[in-house]
């Protein structure tokens, strides 16, 4: 019972006379999109989970990295946007949810776009280290608070602090400078995260800045559904009807 106090203290302070309404939003189901053209068979997911990747702009031929990619909703949208040409590494550390992306690209994806998509199990935050500068298009869709789960988790809410949303913004933060590394010059990165917490959103994006400034600009964006906030778009289901999803788009500066 504490964690549940103190979850929705931490909450409040946050999203102050709003956070009743987004917190009975998340109970809701979300709004699901059916991805379906060029796929086998249709892919269902929130209808929020597809900004991001469309935000990425990949371009048919382009060399593309997923990060974090498992179960594989995202790595779809841009497995179909890159086509037959190019490659698309689609990476996740858990060797369980590589086994359901594994299948849910052989089972969506025609044979020909498939073939291009090499699936890797190495931890993001360390990538750049190995290969820099390779990749026209690179997301992020981050291990975050997903703050929804935990509200519908008995289990998951007794083990929540307000420590575990700090933690993983310094892990994210890890996970775009090497998203940063890994991207071309001139390469577009996207950051996402389904959580609340302005600490592993704007947050991550805000120390990327103080740290490497000089490396890259801010794409703004004009999306349809969403709020802008300093740096990206929040989606919230409590006026959208879809999410929670944050992302935030970047260009790796030449030189
Ligand atoms: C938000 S989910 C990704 C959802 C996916 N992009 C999609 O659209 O279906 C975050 C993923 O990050 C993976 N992950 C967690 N820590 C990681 C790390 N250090 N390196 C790579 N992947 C990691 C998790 O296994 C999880 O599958």
């Amino acid at each position: 019972m504490k964690h549940t106090k103190d979850f929705d203290t931490y909450y409040r302070n946050i999203w102050k006379e709003r956070w009743d309404a987004l917190k009975s939003s998340f109970k809701g189901e979300p709004e699901y999109f059916t991805l379906e053209k060029g796929l086998l068979k249709p892919y269902f997911l929130d209808k929020a989970s597809t900004c991001p990747a469309q935000a990425l702009d990949v371009q048919p031929g382009d060399s593309v990295l997923d990060l974090c990619a498992a179960p594989g909703g995202k790595t779809l949208i841009l497995a179909l946007a890159k086509g037959e040409a190019g490659t698309l590494v689609a990476n996740d550390k858990s060797a369980d949810r590589r086994m359901r992306l594994k299948t849910v690209i052989k089972e969506h994806l025609p044979a020909p776009i498939a073939e291009t998509v090499h699936i890797t199990g190495y931890d993001a935050a360390t990538w750049g280290l190995y290969q820099k500068d390779m990749y026209d298009r690179v997301l992020l869709d981050a291990p975050c608070s997903s703050e929804r789960h935990v509200l519908s988790s008995p289990h998951y809410l007794a083990q929540w602090t307000p420590a575990r949303t700090k933690q993983l913004a310094i892990r994210q933060f890890a996970m775009l400078a090497a998203a940063l590394d890994a991207a071309k010059p001139g390469g577009r990165i996207v950051y996402s995260t389904c959580s609340i917490s302005p600490l592993e959103n704007d947050g991550v994006v805000e120390k990327l800045f103080k740290k490497r400034k000089d490396m890259f600009d801010i794409i703004e964006l004009e999306p349809e559904i969403g709020e802008k906030t300093r740096y990206g778009i929040q989606i919230l289901p409590d006026t959208a009807g879809a999410g929670p999803i944050y992302y935030c788009c970047l260009e790796k500066r030449h030189g």
